[in-house]
């Protein structure tokens, strides 16, 4: 075993700018995931038939597909006509990055709707009885109860996602992975690389379960008194 690469400062250098893109993929992916999310967790919790069959098969649908054919998908229809008709040459990294904010968007869209969902029905019909309207009773009553399962969880998405992003290496993003083959065709040092990959992307998902385990004790803790 040779590690010395990682005395390199060029090859050292590669990796963390590697480590950087992933954590910028994550970051937007669950930040406008869980934007984007929203709108079919309500769809879905609605009583209108329509909107929720659409809800509905939009996440059914995501969730059923791998992400690989996801990106691969979006990467088709978005990039390949616009670099041929408009003669631009949009980096992958848009359609890249849309594919998996939209993959997100349908797993943080389970994790809104179950967190509302684990509001006591009676909590509603209360403020409702109040005489608080629909939207005043989500908006002040339900969604920040709501919030105290849902940021756990949108934590642990965040790190589904880190490791998720190694698929943009198909499209040469270059994010960990993809710098981790060019340290590996560089070095010769193929499993040394892999061996470091993996320690910088636990490096990132530990500490991110630790902090959100703590969070989650927090709030139930909140939630108790
Ligand atoms: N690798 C799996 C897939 O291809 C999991 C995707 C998980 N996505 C998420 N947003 N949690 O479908």
């Amino acid at each position: 075993m040779d590690f010395s690469f990682v005395l390199d400062p060029y090859y050292i250098g590669l990796l963390l700018s590697g480590l950087l893109m992933t954590l910028l993929l994550a970051v937007i992916s669950v930040v406008f995931g869980s934007l984007l999310g929203l709108i079919p967790a309500l769809m879905r919790l609605s009583i209108h038939k329509p909107l929720n069959i659409i809800g509905t098969s939009y996440v059914e649908l995501i969730r059923g597909t791998p992400l690989l054919v996801q990106v691969l998908l979006i990467y088709s229809f978005v990039k390949l006509p616009v670099t041929l008709l408009l003669g631009i040459d949009m980096s992958s990294f848009v359609p890249g990055m849309l594919a998996l904010l939209i993959n997100s968007s349908a797993y943080v869209s389970e994790i809104i709707r179950g967190g509302i969902l684990s509001v006591d029905r009676g909590q509603t019909e209360a403020a409702l009885s109040l005489g608080f309207t629909k939207n005043k009773t989500l908006r002040v009553v339900v969604l920040p109860q709501a919030i105290k399962h849902i940021i756990p969880a949108l934590g642990n998405e965040f790190v589904t996602m880190i490791k998720e992003t190694s698929i943009f290496m198909y499209l040469g993003i270059a994010e960990l992975m993809y710098m981790a083959s060019m340290v590996r065709t560089g070095t010769y040092a193929v499993k040394e690389t892999y061996i470091v990959v993996a320690i910088l992307y636990f490096a990132l998902t530990f500490p991110t379960s630790k902090l959100m385990g703590m969070l989650e004790r927090r709030l139930k803790k909140s939630d108790a008194k």
